[in-house]
């Protein structure tokens, strides 16, 4: 018997952009569910909607038609404090250029969000230790963005992303700045959060590699759903399910790997 929840539901989503010869319709009725402690990938040629997407679930735009649902509460009746709290604690998001304060440390970024929402110095160090573990950054904390790596500034955003302990963690292309071992170091850590930590994540990714971390895949196409993946995180190994990605790609995309 499947006993887990959904936390997410995308019903029939439409979004739009500019009027007239400008009009652009970035999603056509998209539909789809999550499950909690989900690790779902989202993949799809440039253009196709996913960061549009990503942005109507964080509540950061606003669809056309068509409903979110977080744990069952539709978020477009979210206003002022309910809407800020949905935006800053339910969501957390992650970035592929990694968006972190210059003139701060790896410490004061990622606790950043608990200092905006007045929580205690002693508290925020606290959640900081443990977010810092996950993702293996303790030794750098006091380091400015300028004296990380790329890998090490990643990591620091994905803190600062999981330490108000969001419903919901969405990263648009996570590696898509990183080589291809701090990719991996990326994933493994996002792999553990998620299995370790129960913890749901929606990611946007052109690459294979990243995508055979998820247990399941939405592919889209011109703003419209039109494939799924799915693989059993406990019977089939990383490699396989990467196998059948680059078979999909091969197959929708005319043979290159590229397109997406
Ligand atoms: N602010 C905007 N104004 C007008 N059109 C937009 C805007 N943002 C996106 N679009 C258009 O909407 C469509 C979907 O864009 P979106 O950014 O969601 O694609 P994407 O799948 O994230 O692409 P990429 O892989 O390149 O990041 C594209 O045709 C894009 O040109
Ligand atoms: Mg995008």
């Amino acid at each position: 018997m499947n006993t887990k929840r959904d936390i997410l539901q995308v019903e029939d989503l439409t979004k739009t952009y500019g009027r007239g010869a400008n009009r652009t319709e970035a999603l056509k009725g998209i539909s789809f569910r999550v499950l909690e402690g989900e690790f779902l990938g989202i993949m799809g040629a440039s253009g196709s909607g996913k960061t549009t997407l990503l942005n109507c679930i964080a509540a950061m735009l606003k669809p056309a038609s068509g409903k979110i649902l977080l744990r069952g509460q539709d978020i477009s009746g979210f206003r002022g404090d309910r809407l800020a709290a949905y935006r800053g604690r339910s969501i957390g998001y992650l970035f592929q250029e990694f968006e972190l304060l210059d003139n701060l440390t790896a410490r004061e970024n990622i606790t950043l969000p608990l200092a905006l929402r007045g929580v205690t110095a002693g508290q925020a160090e606290r959640e900081l230790q443990t977010v810092a573990a996950l993702l293996d950054i303790a030794q750098i904390l006091d380091q400015f963005p300028s004296q990380m790596s790329g890998g090490q500034k990643q990591r620091a955003a994905a803190a600062r992303a999981l330490i108000s302990d969001p419903d919901l963690l969405l990263a648009d292309e996570p590696t898509g700045a990183l080589d291809s071992r701090n990719s991996r170091v990326l994933l493994d850590r996002l792999a553990e959060v998620n299995r370790v930590r129960n913890k749901t994540i929606v990611m946007v990714t052109h690459d294979a590699g990243a995508a055979s971390y998820c247990s399941r895949i939405l592919f889209i196409q011109d703003g419209q759903l039109f494939h799924e993946l799915r693989r059993n995180v406990l019977s089939e190994p990383r490699e396989a399910f990467y196998e059948r990605i680059v078979t999909v790609i091969a197959q929708l995309g005319g043979g290159s790997a590229h397109v997406l």
